[in-house]
């Protein structure tokens, strides 16, 4: 009954049931939102009625039905993405007047061709075509429009193979920002956008060949993503230091070689680096620890050949370092105090040729409540506003790592703040398990396995509380399993096999649930699930049922689960979370490495235009 209504915004209200149709009745309607809601049904077909309707964003409920969008000919802004609609993009008039879009999201249309009617659109600002079924080379003519405006381009997850043939080297949108062009089949060399851009992501394609020195002129880059692909050849050496604004850096399975870029400026933001999966050789770059901001350093994977990167213990900020599988060899010994990587909390060096003394205590002394917060857990991201199609909005980045678990690789898509991991399995360590890691209150993972370690199992592991995984098998550690490991309520996973251990099996908590793989070749040891039994007998009057259980390994799964879970729920409220990225990232079993993972608010004040993650 408002009948002088002009502007109506009912998003992110959670509303549901059928799209009013009376709404229709207000015929000086110039803005409609209702976007992230839960209507469903069909869409009126009289969205075209209102001639005055400028601004239309539907994105994100379940509608279905067709739209015939160039019925809209004064609407320029249109948001139908993220629902189950059907566009119709042709013209039955052929003398309509064609709408001009600034606006165009029309992910999840179903679409199968790139419209016609784009050819003659030349003032987007904002053109989403993702989760369609465009398939084949872009249209050349697609690459001659809105090349002035366009600043935001979606063509992610569709089956594209390319730009045309011959393919441009760089693309021609001047004013681009975000380009978005992941989970696709773009093959040829890497397509390069015009400097204006800031965040670029291409990964999951087939794109192959060096990558062009003309991503040098990209100086205010802030997210470059592209990781699996068929990258090769050397690193371009601006690599490290051709855009001060660059904060992500993810290049990880390609097949990259020789060394690292050299150069790394002081004024860098550069807050995660990921070569993982490629053939990079040679010595870490010294200048590395230019990077006051970085956070993540994923080195794994590769065929480096340093000595243990100490000149990195001065970054503030360094939480995770990764450099397992390559040949970092050498004692890493005694350092000088300052070096001690106050936020380091995931270090992984398993399989490398490292020797000597456990690492240092210097490692992790300084602050062992690393990301220990009493409040809700936030996880370990960055996160950049971009001014993209005149509004600022955030655009995260979750840190992902995978670490191996009884010979599984993890792939953890999102790491909570105060989630502590040490792996230096492999390599060929010794000397006892020193009293320091007890002091890693949040520690979660803990893998010694195949070093020569020796000593006891010390009891201060106990302290570990958090402690999911412990493995220190194939070592020399010798003397009883100590009582107090019962106390470790969370362990899920625990390996002691193949050292010289004695005694008794502890018969309580925890340690009960695990079958013979965690004890087996240790001579001296005694307990129900192995050959050898012990004289008590209250050893041998354990319950079974809870031990076929757990044997099945349900208590293992269930607990990786459960430490999990609290990744998904709650605390990121309003972050919209793809289809596809969480249909994959439910696997959590996957081996997806390093997924760049791009993730925008959903809830925002200001109302741009919409779109879905990455
Ligand atoms: C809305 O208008 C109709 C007539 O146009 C009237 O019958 C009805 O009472 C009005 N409803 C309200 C809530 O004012
Ligand atoms: C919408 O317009 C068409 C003709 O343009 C008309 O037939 C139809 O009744 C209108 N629908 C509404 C709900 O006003
Ligand atoms: C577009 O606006 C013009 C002028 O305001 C109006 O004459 C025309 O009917 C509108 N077109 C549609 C499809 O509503
Ligand atoms: C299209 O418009 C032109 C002039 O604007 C007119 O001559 C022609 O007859 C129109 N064609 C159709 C199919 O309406
Ligand atoms: C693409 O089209 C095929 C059939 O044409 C259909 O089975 C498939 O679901 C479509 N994919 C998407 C993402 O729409
Ligand atoms: C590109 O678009 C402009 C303006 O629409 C037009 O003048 C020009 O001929 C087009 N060029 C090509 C190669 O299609
Ligand atoms: C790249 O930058 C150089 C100099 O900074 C300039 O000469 C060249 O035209 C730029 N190339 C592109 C494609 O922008
Ligand atoms: C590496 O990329 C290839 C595609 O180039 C993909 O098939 C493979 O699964 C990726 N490997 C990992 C570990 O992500
Ligand atoms: C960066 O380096 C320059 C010269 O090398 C120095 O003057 C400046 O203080 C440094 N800035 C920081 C933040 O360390
Ligand atoms: C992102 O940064 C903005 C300010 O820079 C802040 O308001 C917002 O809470 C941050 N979002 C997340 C999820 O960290
Ligand atoms: C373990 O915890 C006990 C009691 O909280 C404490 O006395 C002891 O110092 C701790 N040991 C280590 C190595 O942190
Ligand atoms: C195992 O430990 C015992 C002492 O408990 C020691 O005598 C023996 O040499 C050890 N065996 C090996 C292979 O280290």
């Amino acid at each position: 009954n408002l009948s002088f209504l002009t502007s109506l915004r009912l998003n992110d209200c959670g509303l549901f049931g059928k799209f009013p149709a009376r709404i229709f009745e207000l015929q000086d309607l110039e803005t409609l939102d209702f976007s992230s809601n839960q209507l469903t049904g069909p869409i009126p077909s009289c969205l075209g009625n209102l001639s005055r309707l400028a601004y239309i964003d539907l994105f994100e409920n379940s509608l279905h039905g067709t739209v015939e969008i160039l019925k809209l000919e004064n609407v320029t802004h249109l948001q139908l993405g993220g629902n189950k609609l059907e566009v119709l993009t042709e013209s039955r008039t052929m003398n309509a007047t064609l709408p001009k879009f600034r606006v165009l999201g029309l992910s999840s249309c179903n679409i199968k061709e790139f419209p016609q009617f784009l050819r003659h659109e030349q003032n987007l600002l904002w053109l989403d075509l993702s989760r369609n079924n465009l398939s084949g080379q872009v249209p050349k003519w697609m690459l001659n429009i809105s090349t002035e405006t366009l600043e935001y381009l979606d063509l992610s997850v569709n089956s594209l193979t390319g730009f045309g043939q011959p393919s441009p080297v760089v693309l021609p949108w001047v004013n681009l920002q975000v380009l978005r062009l992941y989970l696709n089949m773009l093959q040829g060399p890497l397509p390069i956008p015009q400097p204006s851009i800031l965040y670029y992501t291409i990964f999951d394609n087939k794109v192959t060949g060096e990558i062009s020195p003309l991503i040098c002129n990209l100086s205010a880059l802030q997210f470059l993503g592209l990781s699996n692909n068929k990258l090769s050849g050397m690193l371009p050496q601006c690599l490290g230091d051709f855009s001060d604004d660059l904060r992500v850096l993810s290049i990880q399975n390609n097949s990259f070689h020789g060394v690292l870029p050299q150069a790394y400026t002081n004024t860098s933001n550069l807050r995660v680096f990921d070569v993982s999966l490629n053939q990079l050789q040679g010595q870490l770059p010294r200048k590395l620890a230019n990077c006051l901001m970085l956070e993540s350093l994923i080195l794994s994977k590769n065929e480096f050949h340093d000595v243990f990167p100490f000149w990195l213990g001065t970054l503030p900020k360094l939480k995770l370092l990764s450099m397992h599988h390559n040949g970092f060899y050498g004692v890493i010994g005694k350092q000088k105090r300052n070096l001690h990587f106050p936020e380091l909390r995931i270090l992984d060096l398993s399989h490398n040729n490292f020797r000597g003394e456990f690492p240092s205590e210097y490692i992790f002394s300084g602050n062992p409540m690393r990301g220990i917060t009493l409040g809700q857990p936030t996880y370990m991201r960055t996160n950049s506003s971009l001014p993209v199609g005149g509004a600022s909005q955030p655009y995260l980045y979750d840190f992902s790592i995978t670490v191996t678990n009884k010979g599984v690789d993890r792939y953890y898509s999102k790491i909570q703040e105060d989630f502590g991991v040490v792996d230096i399995s492999s390599n060929k360590f010794e000397g006892k398990i020193p009293e320091f890691i007890g002091n890693l209150k949040g520690l979660r993972l803990l893998n010694v396995s195949n070093n020569i370690l020796t000593g006891s199992i010390p009891s201060f592991l106990a302290n570990l509380t958090l402690l999911e995984s412990l493995d220190l098998s194939q070592n020399k550690l010798s003397g009883e399993i100590p009582q107090q490991l019962t106390q470790l309520t969370f362990l899920a996973s625990f390996n002691v096999s193949h050292n010289n251990l004695t005694g008794p099996i502890p018969y309580r908590g925890q340690l009960t649930t695990f079958d013979v793989t965690s004890y087996e070749g240790n001579p001296g040891l005694c307990g129900d699930v192995l050959p050898k039994k012990c004289g008590d007998p209250n050893a041998s009057q354990l319950p079974p049922s809870t031990k076929e259980e757990n044997d099945s390994g349900f208590g293992f799964e269930l607990n990786w689960k459960f430490a999990l879970a609290g990744f998904g729920s709650g605390l990121v409220v309003g972050v919209v979370l793809a289809d596809v990225a969480i249909s994959r990232s439910r696997e959590w079993f996957l081996e997806i490495v390093g997924r760049i993972r791009l993730i925008i608010m959903k809830r925002r004040k200001s109302r741009g235009p919409r779109h879905s993650i990455y």
